[in-house]
């Protein structure tokens, strides 16, 4: 059994070239992920459920798992000395590591620290989502907004934890998608899915159509074609909905499907945030040969102009993607 160590180490034999640096931040995203994990495991048995009073950047109550995963994993990237500034789904702005090891790091870290919150409470899987940029400010100085704001193709590394039936650790870096299944017993993520790739067709198709009066009339006539009876191309297709980004990606990821999350009334851009939630779930959907788009172009192509800004979400295999793609540029 590999290891997630020995699975970095292999791959950064493979170059060489390189410092080694990213090599180490990954080892800290596990290590944090494994303190989370331990935290989430027992959720119900320790004082970390419900909210943890106050409304976050997003408007919305956060809660005490938000907070905890967020200082705990804020605390490792500071340690790991490779991170130079963080941008969190629960910090307003930026947060930068101005002294020790870390205010020279290479690299910046954008993160949604605990997705899908509002399934903590009903025990129900959860995620943590990242993605990591080189900076582009100069080493030494504090870093900048617009390391944060470079395209999702200048991604280093993207990936997620989801802290579900049993905690996966799944990223890329550019080479391929690679899942990590965490065995308690000896407190390791393993390799359990090298070489992730994700089916070109799928059955699966996941949106909130609670919303559904809302959406655009394409996405409508999308949903009517999934529901029409035509053996032939697999319809009726299955409608899952779990309601936690990671969870809805990570299922499709490995089995099918397609995700969306549109444009709403209560969201008219769109709820999910481009550069910790859509770019890192973009890569890794690319990455196993899937693909990514706001409903129009590449996710990953999207300059962002703000750490919180929300787009339209279609993510998932290629085939399914074009489909909605077709219904998109065929109803206004
Ligand atoms: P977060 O918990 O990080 O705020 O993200 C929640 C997101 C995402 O996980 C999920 O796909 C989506 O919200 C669900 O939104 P609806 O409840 O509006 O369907
Ligand atoms: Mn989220
Ligand atoms: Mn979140
Ligand atoms: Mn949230």
């Amino acid at each position: 059994m590999v290891t997630l160590n020995e699975f970095i180490i292999n791959r950064q034999a493979e170059h060489p070239e390189a410092r080694g640096d990213l090599s180490r931040l990954l080892h800290h995203i596990g290590v944090a992920a494994k303190i989370v994990n331990k935290k989430i495991n027992k959720a119900g048995l320790v004082d970390i459920l419900g909210e943890a009073g106050g409304i976050n950047v997003q408007g919305e109550d956060v809660q005490k798992l938000d907070v905890f995963a967020n200082d705990h994993f804020t605390a490792a990237l500071q340690a790991s000395g490779e991170v130079c500034a963080i941008a969190s789904e629960e910090n307003q702005e930026i947060v930068t590591f101005d002294e020790g090891l870390s205010r020279d790091g290479h690299y910046v870290f954008c993160m949604d620290p605990l997705d899908g919150s509002s399934n903590i409470e009903v025990n129900v899987s959860v995620g943590t989502i990242f993605s990591i940029y080189r900076r582009l400010s100069p080493e030494g100085e504090p870093a900048a907004l617009s390391d944060f704001l470079q395209p999702g193709t200048q991604q280093v590394a993207a990936g997620y934890v989801i802290y579900g039936s049993s905690t996966m650790l799944v990223y890329t870096t550019g080479n391929g998608v690679d899942g990590f299944t965490l065995d308690p017993g000896i407190g390791e993520f393993c390799l359990s899915h090298p070489g992730i790739r994700t089916p070109d067709a799928g059955r699966i198709y996941s949106i909130n159509e609670g919303n559904y009066v809302h959406f655009p009339m394409g996405v409508k006539q999308y949903i009517k074609y999934c529901q029409e009876i035509d053996p032939a191309s697999g319809r009726p297709y299955t409608s899952r909905y779990i309601g936690s980004l990671v969870s809805d990606f990570h299922r499709n990821l490995l089995q099918g499907g397609i995700f969306i999350y549109p444009e709403t009334q209560s969201a008219p851009k769109g709820k999910l945030r481009l550069i910790y939630e859509c770019n890192p779930v973009a890569f890794v959907a690319e990455q196993a040969g899937g693909s990514a788009t706001n409903g129009r172009i590449r996710t990953l192509q999207l300059t962002p102009e703000g750490l919180h800004q929300r787009v339209p979400f279609y993510v998932g295999s290629r085939n399914m993607v074009e489909k909605a793609h077709e219904f998109l540029n065929t109803y206004h």
